[in-house]
């Protein structure tokens, strides 16, 4: 499949609405709804697919789940201009479905995108979709608020697994981690941030963050 290079973000939504025809679920240009946020953000959250609010809004995260994931976000000390929140799918599926694998193709190239062009220093994934993205063979329940180094084309890049917020909605045991996960962001920026490239990853990560 071909990478997509553009300039910045604006060029990026402007790309995909000019072909929307193109893309499964998506009727009319206002079907897709675009990330949002700091274009230079250190932190880039990555949820599953658009839900009722977010269509109407045309913003990611504004429903129910939105509000958790803001207010917890706030609550660990980052604020919402020093992120950027986007999804694996950028329509809404239907009856709020999963996403198809189809689905998730058909928009990759554009996250891909998405993520050369803010280089974040920490990818959070909310949900086992984003998760599977750079972490196939895991379960969410057992690596969310560990973080995780891998090679991504080419590129090295941080992934903290969190539960999505609409799962922490349904079960107080999961929104109690949820909430726990989030404490540990700033903690993670710190340590990407003086972590030597020689050091051995698993053991200074677990001194640093366990
Ligand atoms: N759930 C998601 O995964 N993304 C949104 O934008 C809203 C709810």
């Amino acid at each position: 499949m071909r990478s997509m290079i553009y300039s910045d973000l604006a060029a990026l939504q402007a790309d995909l609405e000019a072909n929307f025809q193109n893309f499964p679920l998506v009727t009319k240009p206002t079907d897709l709804i675009p990330g949002e946020g700091n274009a230079k953000a250190v932190v880039m959250l990555i949820g599953e697919a658009p839900g009722y609010h977010e269509s109407v809004a045309r913003r990611p995260f504004v429903g129910r789940s939105g509000q958790l994931l803001r207010k917890t976000l706030v609550e660990s000390g980052l604020t919402e201009a020093e992120v950027y929140i986007s999804n694996i799918i950028k329509v809404r599926p239907p009856d709020n479905r999963d996403p198809s694998p189809e689905e998730i193709m058909a928009f990759k190239p554009y996250l891909d995108a998405e993520i050369k062009l803010i280089k974040p220093k920490l990818i959070v994934t909310l949900g086992r979709f984003s998760m599977a993205k750079f972490l196939p063979e895991v379960k969410v329940s057992q690596v969310h608020g560990r973080l995780h180094k891998i090679k991504w084309q080419e590129q090295t890049l941080y992934i903290l697994p969190m539960y999505h917020p609409a799962a922490a909605l349904r079960a107080t045991r999961v929104k109690i981690s949820f909430v726990e996960d989030f404490k540990k962001i700033q903690k993670i920026i710190n340590f990407i941030e003086t972590a030597s490239e020689t050091d051995d990853f698993r053991a200074t990560v677990e001194d640093a963050l366990l």
